[in-house]
């Protein structure tokens, strides 16, 4: 299998090409538009022919690549069934199964973070978007986040997963790449609660500052920019 995880220095995010091996299909999971050119010349010289592109949610502090990449190669651009995005060609559902040549991930809708947060679940990994991070999850007080919806996601979701799975977020800001779910319960601060209203009451008063990128990053991700149109 081919699998890069590539990483965007200025906001911190995890992009994901994955393929069966040269030559063959490849999909990506969360680009950042800037870096386009790079994905576009890893595609190249491994032979990779892209079909498609996914974002894991409406992200609010980058630029998302799905448009950029669909312009240039065709790939077909997936988000989650509520996602607000205008340009979207694909909508899953919970559960739905997204494929490419070999390769299968099965969409977990894990909202919370948004409301159109989802999760993909691929045989030993899940690629958690920012639902669950490293020692860390994605906070709740905007973009129609849920402290509530996210403690099911977590809890009721993707802390259900086996305890071996690999964890792929969508950001991490101390340099991990990966963790387990099993790693994930028994170390992360956020997932040491008893109650969900314990839950709710950290998250719900953590009174962070917005993003540096977010009135650029969420309308641009909302209308499907392309490098030439920001
Ligand atoms: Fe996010």
């Amino acid at each position: 299998m081919i699998f890069e995880q590539l990483f965007d220095c200025n906001s911190s995010t995890y992009t994901y090409i994955i393929s069966s091996g040269k030559g063959r299909e490849a999909l990506i999971i969360d680009p950042v538009i800037e870096h386009t050119d790079k994905y576009i010349k890893v595609l190249e010289n491994l032979e990779l022919k892209l079909v498609k592109v996914i974002d894991t949610h409406i992200h609010a502090d980058h630029v998302s690549g799905l448009n950029e990449l669909n312009k240039r190669t065709n790939c077909t651009r997936i988000m989650g069934e509520n996602s607000k995005s205008e340009v979207i060609d694909l909508k899953i559902k919970d559960s739905e199964k997204i494929e490419i040549e070999n390769i299968k991930l099965k969409a977990i809708y894990t909202p919370g973070h948004t409301d159109c947060s989802y999760s993909y679940f691929m045989n030993d990994r899940v690629f958690t978007g920012d639902t669950l991070l490293i020692n860390g999850i994605g906070r709740t007080d905007f973009q129609n986040g849920n402290s509530y919806d996210a403690y099911d996601s977590l809890f009721n979701r993707l802390l259900k997963l086996p305890d071996k799975t690999l964890v792929y977020p969508a950001h991490d800001y101390n340099g991990e790449k990966n963790s387990t779910i099993e790693s994930e319960k028994n170390n992360n601060p956020r997932l040491q609660v008893s109650s969900k209203e314990e839950f709710a009451e950290i998250m719900d008063n953590l009174n962070l500052s917005n993003p540096k990128m977010m009135d650029i990053a969420v309308p641009a991700n909302l209308k499907g920019l392309t490098l030439n149109q920001l």
